[in-house]
């Protein structure tokens, strides 16, 4: 059985809706853009990610995952090189790194936290390590001081996914700040989104950063001596980007003028928005507080922006609470993640084996409620109502 497909709340893929004035702006840069790609918009776009983020290079890309693959290509993998990734994420924190030739070592999480830790971290650094990948996961801000203490003593690069946590910070900085390269999503289901894909990274190494353009835009590049003739010898050229004396092969992952226009606009209302979801997750889980059965990260601050509501059942009947929630109450809660070293992609691959135990003991008691934005506060109020009689009931 797949579940009733007549929910009366979905696990929406849409974070938020849009406002007048949002939808304006997107019109806008339709009827203005010229070109399409790679224009003013997009110029405007990073220069205000970068001041609201606190990051002097920021680029616009089509997904975090295509970040991610960037990110992986700047560590420049040597063969044995490896990787320390949570083994507690959305696939794409992972698969680019192996993609370009890194071995994986899954890190556990912190069960309270959800997130890893220095102490998760440095048992498995070994002399071949040469990157992290820190997921702020669920929303929330992993603590960054410790790992970057731990990875600059060895001259290790540190990746922060901030795919789900936009906005979050710590003591006054912002996540993706703290390490080398900084990684943000604005997909469908996330707190901001340029209608359904987008992304950005953001790097400190200013070597990095001359190479981006090139990298995200198919080696497209000046010619290196004047031209009498614009189109001699050809419009334009492409050329393999060098970063510390390696040539690197380009990619296409450039982010539209529209979305980029969008995504400068939602910036606006970010902080709004992640205070909105940040008040509603501590009122649902203060009005839940009396059930020990069901343990929530509760944080005040906006170290969390709670892009979900994800909780862990902790007298082992998750799956009678879920079975009740969906076919009962039609309300669509669903579990991640899956550790990754579970899935057939990542077995194939050779990393199947993970010494995780917080990351399977959390997945398999884990259950994250339907929490988009746009959630009607009769649809929350009847989530929570809902949720209280499944604790009742299975306590
Ligand atoms: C932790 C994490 N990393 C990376 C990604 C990839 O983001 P995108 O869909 O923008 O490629 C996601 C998206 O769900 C995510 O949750």
């Amino acid at each position: 059985m797949t579940g009733p497909t007549d929910f009366r709340i979905r696990f929406s893929g849409k974070g938020h809706d849009y406002t007048p004035e949002e939808i304006d702006t997107v019109v806008h840069a339709m009827k203005t853009a010229e070109p399409y790609t790679q224009g003013e918009y997009q110029k405007a776009f990073e220069e205000k990610f970068g001041t609201y983020i606190g990051s002097r290079h920021s680029f616009a890309v089509n997904s975090a995952t295509s970040g991610l693959e960037l990110a992986a290509q700047l560590c420049q993998f040597r063969p044995g090189d490896e990787v320390i990734i949570p083994s507690h994420t959305f696939t794409s924190s992972a698969y680019p790194f192996a993609k370009k030739g890194a071995r994986i070592i899954w890190a556990d999480i912190d069960l309270k936290t959800r997130v890893v830790t220095a102490e998760t971290i440095r048992p498995r650094i070994s002399e071949r390590t040469r990157a992290i990948v820190v997921v702020h996961l669920y929303g929330y801000a992993a603590g960054m001081r410790e790992m970057i203490d731990l990875a600059r003593q060895r001259g290790i690069l540190v990746i922060e996914d901030v795919a789900q946590s936009m906005g979050t910070s710590v003591d006054g900085r912002k996540s993706g700040t703290f390490g080398d390269i900084g990684v943000f999503s604005l997909h469908s289901h996330k707190n901001i989104t340029t209608l359904g894909e987008g992304g950005v990274i953001t790097v400190k190494d200013p070597g990095m950063a001359a190479v981006i353009p090139m990298l995200r835009h198919n080696g497209h590049c000046p010619f290196p001596c004047e031209r009498e003739h614009y189109w001699i010898p050809a419009m334009g050229n492409v050329d393999l980007p060098v970063l510390n004396g390696s040539e690197l092969m380009p990619n296409n992952f450039c982010m539209g003028e529209v979305e980029c226009a969008l995504g400068a606009k939602l910036l606006d209302r970010l902080d709004r928005m992640n205070l909105e979801k940040r008040t509603r997750a501590l009122y649902f889980i203060d009005a839940l507080k009396e059930y020990d059965s069901i343990e929530f990260h509760r944080v005040e601050t906006d170290r969390h922006n709670y892009h979900l509501l994800a909780a862990r059942v902790t007298n082992g009947r998750r799956d009678e609470i879920m079975s009740f929630m969906a076919y009962e109450k039609k309300i669509q809660c669903v579990v991640q993640y899956y550790p990754l070293n579970r899935y057939p992609l990542y077995r194939k691959l050779g990393f199947g084996e993970a010494a995780c135990p917080n990351a399977d003991t959390f997945f398999d008691n884990m259950i994250s409620f339907p929490f988009h934005h746009w959630m009607p506060d009769d649809d929350f109020e009847y989530l929570l109502e809902s949720t209280k009689e499944a604790l009742e009931r299975f306590s």
